[in-house]
């Protein structure tokens, strides 16, 4: 087993580890997914995916399958494409759907998520999906791929290769790539209006700028990081799309930090969690739904009563959320459907740096895999 370090160092271009790199290629990655999309006269146009209308209308179930980091992506794409393509979306990690009870025939549509392409659990759902005469759709950022082969329709997300375990870039890029399929859907199936079209695609437009931006708060969060790393449980709190995001948010520290971390819905705190909060236990709160973000307000007073540290993530404007919370990040104005993007950024970063403080192997940590080829 030889390594050349001088070319790992290379690869690493400047940067201590390939995740901190892979952070601070969003804004370029999130711009290579959308710009072969996104024509001059500023509509979307994915050559990608060639279902039809009639095809679409057909279409009264949607699933979408993946594991890790692209399932936590996928949560948003059912978000998006129930309530602008009007159909129930079931979204499942791979492992649990292929085992259970499926409901699949030739009017289901499946998109599975996957940056590798190659997730043996991920695969094994879009044959079911096949077998059953479902119409597939890949999400992924391998070219030439297990999965890109199988599927009836590919849609690259154009990260670039992602090489540290923890998976920073594909999740952003595969956010973006479900918001252009949910939208393309919509238009071809005529349920969304013109404002919300404008409003998602100039959102889209803005968020590389955004990310950049974020990605200059990274002392902010070292600091915030200085303050948990020594933590042996860590809570993330939200609701709604920033549940979601604080899934993933759970996810990137633990796989690389080892710290305990768990994700829950806010409201739901109170039904079990909210017993494990005790002085000092950190508490990371995304408050950025702007009609969830009193309720937020609340969930994070019911832990800061039993001692919790909290850092919460909040939009612009919203300052009086340091009336509550120990310290805020704040993330720039975007509509509610792309916060996650934004969101995920300080979350990143936050991991990367506790995991650094403790003296973990970021780009390899224990007993995980890049890609899951085993069941
Ligand atoms: C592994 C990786 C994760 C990834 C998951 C799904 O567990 O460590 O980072 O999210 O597999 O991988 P895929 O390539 O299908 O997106």
């Amino acid at each position: 087993y030889v390594v050349n370090w001088d070319v790992e160092a290379a690869e690493k271009g400047g940067y201590d580890h390939f995740m901190l790199k892979e952070i601070y290629e969003q804004p370029k990655a999130i711009r290579d997914t959308l710009s072969p999309r996104v024509n001059n006269e500023n509509e979307i146009r994915l050559d990608d995916i060639s279902i039809t209308k009639e095809e679409l209308d057909r279409i009264n179930r949607v699933y979408i399958i993946a594991c890790g980091t692209a399932y936590h992506a996928g949560l948003l794409g059912k978000i998006l494409i129930e309530k602008y393509v009007n159909v129930p979306v079931i979204a499942d990690v791979a492992s649990e759907f292929r085992y259970g009870n499926t409901f699949i025939d030739e009017n289901t549509l499946m998109i599975v998520v996957s940056q590798s392409g190659e997730t043996a659990d991920t695969l094994a759902a879009l044959r079911l999906a096949k077998e059953k005469g479902a119409r597939v759709i890949a999400v992924t950022n391998v070219v030439g791929s297990t999965i890109s082969r199988e599927a009836d329709d590919v849609f690259y997300t154009w990260a670039g290769p992602e090489i540290a375990v923890a998976s920073t870039k594909a999740y952003t890029t595969q956010l973006v790539s479900l918001a252009l399929i949910a939208m393309q859907m919509a238009t071809i199936k005529g349920t969304i209006t013109e404002e919300d079209y404008s409003g998602i695609l100039n959102g889209l437009n803005k968020l590389s700028k955004q990310v950049k931006s974020l990605l200059e708060k990274e002392d902010l969060v070292k600091e915030a990081a200085k303050e948990i790393y020594n933590a042996e449980h860590i809570f993330y709190i939200g609701r709604g799309i920033d549940y979601d995001v604080a899934r993933e948010g759970a996810l990137k520290l633990k796989e690389i930090s080892y710290i305990h971390c768990e994700a829950m819905p806010a409201g739901e705190l109170k039904h079990g969690t909210i017993a494990l909060i005790e002085e000092g236990t950190p508490v990371i709160a995304v408050a950025t739904q702007e009609h969830l973000y009193e309720k937020m307000v609340s969930n994070i007073k019911e832990v800061k009563a039993r001692g919790a540290y909290v850092i919460a993530l909040a939009k612009e404007g919203n300052e009086d959320i340091e009336e509550t919370a120990d310290s805020v990040i704040y993330i720039p104005e975007v509509i509610d459907e792309l916060t996650s993007v934004l969101n995920v950024i300080p979350l990143q970063l936050l991991a990367y740096y506790v995991a650094v403080m403790r003296g973990c192997d970021v780009d390899k940590p224990r007993n995980l895999a890049k890609s899951v080829t085993v069941e």
